[in-house]
């Protein structure tokens, strides 16, 4: 089958691989009708993350159920299903209390967590490919309703969607309450659309990318384009003084200012200084432990320097962590198929699988209009 693989840093190709087969019995294999390129993708994809080349991509999928093993009696061949990104095995005791992002078994590693095509997240093969090996599929999968309608909103299930809804949980968004997400990437636009379903009363998204402040501003958000204006000045004074009452962080530890310099604690203290005395941050961008590429000598060694006296005194809850995308993906399945969600506008570009090499180029580097890409692999 084809499959996109890693070969080194900004280098991926299509390449012929083995097809995967039912190594257990609680296994499945689906046919991948749509795979998604990630925000995340890019953190191997430019070299900050080791990723052993030859590893196929790819952590957002979608497809069609082509065979399961014996011992999977849920899921059913022909099934139309949505994968999680975190692999989970269902029975370990952090998946028992819903918490399948820090699963204790099904990562080798050791590390608690697994997931597709991502360094550190176990041996499972992606499924920007034709076709993906699911564990414990009677588990994993989500079922969704069979043909092809909203195929681009239920592509946003398998992480972004639940990932933005994640950040907004941890930050405990009450109806009518304010909120500031700093990044309109995927992530942020998809916390933009989870903050105006869940009431709030405004949404400020930060980024400098015109854009993507422009799809912010689609799903309902005040953007803030922080190339023109201080970001938290102009926040601030948009709730008289006050602060917003919680806040997201979806960037992540290469955050930068608009010229491309990194300063990884840059939007860590931005949200601590616009967000009120005793509010909330979920942070769902990314931080490593280990980051050799770094700008600053701490943050190498994942040690992130923002501003945390201030934090404390404003007595902040600051929440964070990989989405447990189970906890949310079936009540935003049902927003989908009910008309309340729309989470695919987002979505730039679709692409066959051979395009891909290109998609994560220009994704890469942002080019204007490069949002969120899907590949179609069946197609
Ligand atoms: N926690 C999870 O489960 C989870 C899941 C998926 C993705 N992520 C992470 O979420 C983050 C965002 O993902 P994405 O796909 O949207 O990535 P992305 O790289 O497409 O978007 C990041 C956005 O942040 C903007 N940005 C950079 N520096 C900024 C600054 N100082 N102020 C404001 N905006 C700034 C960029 O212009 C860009 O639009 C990444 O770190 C990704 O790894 C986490
Ligand atoms: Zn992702
Ligand atoms: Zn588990």
């Amino acid at each position: 089958m084809k499959a996109v693989v890693y070969n080194g840093p900004f280098d991926v190709s299509v390449e012929n691989v083995e097809d995967p087969r039912i190594e257990d019995a609680n296994d499945a294999i689906i046919r991948i009708t749509t795979a998604n390129i990630c925000g995340s993708d890019l953190h191997p994809y430019e070299g900050r993350v080791e990723f052993e080349p030859g590893s196929v991509f790819g952590h957002e999928n979608m497809g069609i159920v082509e065979e399961v093993g014996p011992g999977v009696n849920r899921i059913k061949v022909g099934d139309r299903v949505s994968v999680p990104f975190n692999l989970a095995c269902g029975t370990c005791r952090n998946c028992t209390v819903g918490f399948t992002s820090a699963c204790l078994r099904a990562n080798p590693s050791g590390q608690p967590g697994a997931g597709y095509g991502y360094p550190m997240m176990g041996p499972y093969r992606g499924g920007q490919a034709e076709l993906l090996r699911v564990p414990w599929a009677d588990f994993n999968l989500l079922e969704l309703p069979a043909g092809n309608e909203h195929e681009l909103d239920f592509a946003m299930l398998s992480d972004i969607f639940p990932t933005g809804y994640h950040g907004v949980e941890l930050a405990k968004l009450a109806p009518g309450e304010t909120i500031a997400i700093w990044g309109a990437g995927p992530v942020g636009l998809m916390a933009a659309h989870s903050a105006v379903l869940r009431g709030a009363s405004q949404v400020f998204v930060v980024d400098f990318e015109p854009d993507r402040l422009a799809l912010a501003e689609q799903f309902g958000a005040t953007p803030v384009n922080a190339a023109d204006v201080d970001a938290v000045e102009a926040i601030t004074d948009a709730t008289d003084g006050f602060g917003v009452d919680c806040g997201v962080e979806a960037v992540g530890y290469q955050a930068h200012d608009p010229a491309g310099d990194e300063h990884p604690a840059m939007v860590m203290d931005g949200l601590i200084a616009a967000v009120r005395a005793t509010g909330r941050i979920g942070v769902v961008g990314v931080y490593e432990p280990e980051d050799p590429g770094a700008s600053a000598d701490a943050a190498k060694e994942g040690r992130y320097s923002f501003d945390f006296g201030t934090a404390f005194t404003k007595g902040l809850a600051i929440g964070t962590g990989q989405c447990p995308v189970k906890r949310y993906n079936r009540e935003l399945r049902d927003l989908v198929i009910r008309g309340v969600a729309t989470p695919g506008r987002l979505v730039s570009h679709e692409l066959a699988i051979t395009e891909a090499p290109r998609a994560y180029d220009q994704f890469d580097k942002r080019v204007d209009g490069w949002t969120k890409v899907v590949l179609h692999p069946a197609a």
